[in-house]
């Protein structure tokens, strides 16, 4: 059994990671952390826990931690992240983190777009993006693997074939996408409140969205030139999803059948990538692994919508369909 400890298991990703865990066959959960005041029986915090885990939150003690654990799913915030994960790493352990501080290699590029100084260059640069159907080979036995961001798991998965086979011009991707409210996690403020979001739906970032960079970084990684993608976020009053439409202008005319085709051959050894034959919608993924892909042409643009759960393919699932591939497990061991 993989020795599993979560950091932040007071949060929305925490919650979900713990609930995969819990119907692991082959990983069990041995420490829990978060901020002391928020540390406590489980099922106090997170009714829906009671009578199915009796562990405790408790406040972090590494020595502890390292005692008891292989592998730290590190559910922080950005920037809290990084004074973390290189004591986790120093003591052996094996490292998934949440949130951006192990994702954009160019560190200017993250200090622009998070406003912080970067204090980990070294083990940013050994980081691999844990994308697991672009970028499996490279997850294996990993110490360190930067989960990536949410948006950028749906925008990616929707745009990576047309990449990997240079059928689009890359200057000219639109993403355009809606996540539900836990996107924004537990503490969200204003316009996240319920009154302001409930029954509502409206854009933010614009133009200036942290996962944008995340998005071209890979994308010109599968490129091969560099890509430039305009990322403009939503965000309406359900609970969890993400719905992306994405907008590519094709080098040649292309049509909609041989774009399913094309999908169809790439994700075909994928269990969690499935090409759909129409749109397809959040409720359909919704609590899953799963991200729902639909190619096709209109006007002659290519158009290309995935749907995921942003708590579980963009966050707590896909981290642990990286452990499973880090361990040598079957990938979708526990997910399904
Ligand atoms: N929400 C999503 O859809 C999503 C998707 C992909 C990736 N992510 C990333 O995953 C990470 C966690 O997101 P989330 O939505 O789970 O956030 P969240 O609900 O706000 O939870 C954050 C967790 O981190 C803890 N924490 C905050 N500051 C801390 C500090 N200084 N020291 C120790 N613990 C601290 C919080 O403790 P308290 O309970 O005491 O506040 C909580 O347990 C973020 O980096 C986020 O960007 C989120």
């Amino acid at each position: 059994m993989i020795k599993v400890a979560i950091i932040g298991a007071s949060g929305y990703t925490g919650a979900d990671a713990i609930e995969i865990i819990i119907h692991h066959p082959e990983a069990e959960l041995v420490y829990l952390t978060a901020l002391p005041q928020e540390c406590g029986n489980l099922a106090n915090i997170f009714g829906q826990f009671k009578g199915r885990c009796s562990l405790d939150i408790e406040p972090l003690d590494i020595d502890k931690l390292a005692a008891l654990a292989e592998v730290a799913l590190c559910c922080l915030p950005h920037k809290v992240s990084m004074g973390f994960v290189p004591k986790l790493l120093d003591k052996g352990l094996k490292v998934i983190d949440f949130s951006a501080d192990y994702r954009i290699k160019d560190t200017k590029i993250y200090e622009q777009f998070y406003q912080v100084k970067h204090t980990d260059k070294a083990n940013l640069q050994k980081a691999v993006y844990g994308l697991p159907e672009l970028f499996r080979e490279q997850i294996k036995g990993k110490d360190l693997i930067a989960n990536p961001g949410c948006y950028p798991t749906g925008a990616l998965l929707a745009v990576a074939p047309l990449l990997k086979s240079n059928l689009i011009e890359t200057d000219s991707i639109i993403v355009n996408a809606v996540t539900g409210a836990s996107g924004a996690g537990k503490n969200p403020s204003g316009k996240f409140h319920f009154p302001n979001m409930n029954e509502s739906l409206f854009p933010y970032g614009v133009g200036a969205h942290r996962h944008m960079p995340e998005m071209e970084q890979i994308a010109s990684q599968l490129s091969g030139d560099e890509v430039q993608i305009l990322f403009q976020p939503h965000v309406g009053s359900f609970d969890r999803g993400i719905l992306s439409s994405v907008y590519c202008q094709p080098k040649q005319q292309i049509n909609g059948k041989s774009l399913i085709e094309l999908y169809e051959n790439f994700y075909k050894n994928e269990q969690f990538a499935q090409v759909c034959q129409e749109p397809p919608n959040v409720k359909d993924v919704a609590r899953t692994n799963y991200c729902h892909i639909f190619p096709t042409v209109a006007k002659g643009t290519v158009v290309c919508f995935s749907a995921i759960d942003n708590l579980v393919k963009g966050a707590s699932g896909q981290a642990i369909q990286n452990m499973n591939i880090i361990f040598g497990l079957e990938e979708t061991m526990g997910l399904r």
